[in-house]
């Protein structure tokens, strides 16, 4: 075909696809000029190389001129198409383009989740500030300074914090500055705000100066949870958190409390949950014994109610804390922890 001829039916496409545009009209042209057999551009272009050589220059230009403007032309008009720009006879048997729309991160919708399933029996919901002092941190939780369980949690100590204004949080002058090791550090300053009965929780970020593996992070997320009243038991605890997990993991779960310690429970378990994944047959998540662990638990110290100013003896407690991470990567069978910390969208999209 001559390149004239073939200019004239590239102008009447493109002159009838604009009257009608349609995402089936557009590839259907790209089909007619571009395909790799039987393109008519492709072909004429194919043919330029068997041109004598004084015509080939000029013929060869503008053959690529055309081809330029077709293409050029064309995909304005998908993108119009797409953008649903042109309206008027758009294809409506092509499937809609779906927007990108973002979403909550697991880890935030894990929290929230375990937030409303505590809202509903009853607790209220406090954050607290992540740079604290020793003093909710450690000291109000019956860990002196001279105390070795400062040990057990790896501290980011911080020089010189820079308070703004407007967090406008009361600081013992001499105290030293921590980035907080555990959502404990508002045990304290809630039982100073409020008089018993007391039940809430803390949802938060801490921080551990621990090198990062599959299942460490120097910052993660826990939720704390603890009651003070007259006559609280232990019984209530082991229903709490059987309760909550039931909930959480839509089935029913046993409890179990081992022995633990905290300074600032007495006594301290470490709860297990009877495994999600196998019914305690044994697993790779429970590494075979039926039970995975839940965090710490335990009655409330007497020296904590004391720090918080509570009359001796007439209020008991128990609290507990959570990591976050742990149970989403136990809810969704998550084995990397590091994957909540990277960002990657693939991963992410799926929640
Ligand atoms: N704060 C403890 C930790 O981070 C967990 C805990 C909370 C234990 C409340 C007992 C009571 O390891």
């Amino acid at each position: 075909m001559m390149l004239t001829d073939l200019k004239k039916q590239v102008e009447a496409d493109l002159h009838k696809i604009k009257q009608q545009p349609s995402t089936i009209a557009i590839v259907a042209c790209e089909q007619k000029y571009f395909s790799r057999k039987t393109g008519l551009l492709t072909q004429l272009l194919k043919g330029v190389k068997d041109l004598p050589v004084a015509q080939r220059k000029e013929f060869g230009e503008q053959a690529n001129l055309l081809r330029h403007r077709l293409e050029t032309q064309l995909a304005t008009l998908k993108t119009a198409c797409a953008s649903g720009n042109i309206t008027k006879q758009a294809d409506l048997t092509l499937p809609g383009i779906l927007p990108n729309i973002g979403h909550l991160h697991p880890l935030t919708q894990v929290a929230e989740e375990l937030m409303d399933i505590f809202v509903a029996m009853g607790f209220m919901v406090y954050e607290g500030p992540e740079l604290d002092n020793e003093f909710y941190n450690f000291e109000a939780l019956n860990i002196p300074a001279s105390h070795p369980a400062r040990d057990i949690q790896d501290t980011f100590f911080i020089k010189t914090p820079i308070i703004r204004q407007q967090d406008k949080m009361k600081f013992a002058k001499d105290s030293k500055w921590v980035m907080r090791t555990h959502t404990s550090n508002m045990q304290v300053r809630m039982m100073q705000k409020f008089k018993p009965p007391l039940r809430c929780i803390i949802p938060g970020r801490v921080f551990r100066n621990e090198a990062t593996d599959a299942s460490h992070e120097h910052t993660f997320y826990q939720l704390e949870g603890f009651i003070v009243d007259e006559n609280v038991s232990i019984g209530q605890l082991i229903w709490t958190l059987r309760e909550i997990f039931r909930k959480f993991y839509k089935q029913e779960v046993k409890i179990r409390l081992r022995p633990g310690y905290f300074p600032f429970t007495e006594p301290s378990y470490e709860p297990d949950m009877s495994c999600t994944f196998c019914d305690q047959k044994g697993c790779k998540v429970c590494k075979y014994t039926g039970w995975v662990e839940m965090g710490g638990s335990g009655m409330i110290h007497p020296n904590v109610l004391k720090a918080a100013g509570y009359p001796a003896g007439k209020y008991t407690g128990f609290a507990f804390g959570m990591g976050i991470n742990r149970l989403a990567m136990l809810k969704y069978d998550i084995d990397d922890g590091r994957r909540f910390m990277e960002n990657d969208l693939r991963f992410l999209k799926q929640f």
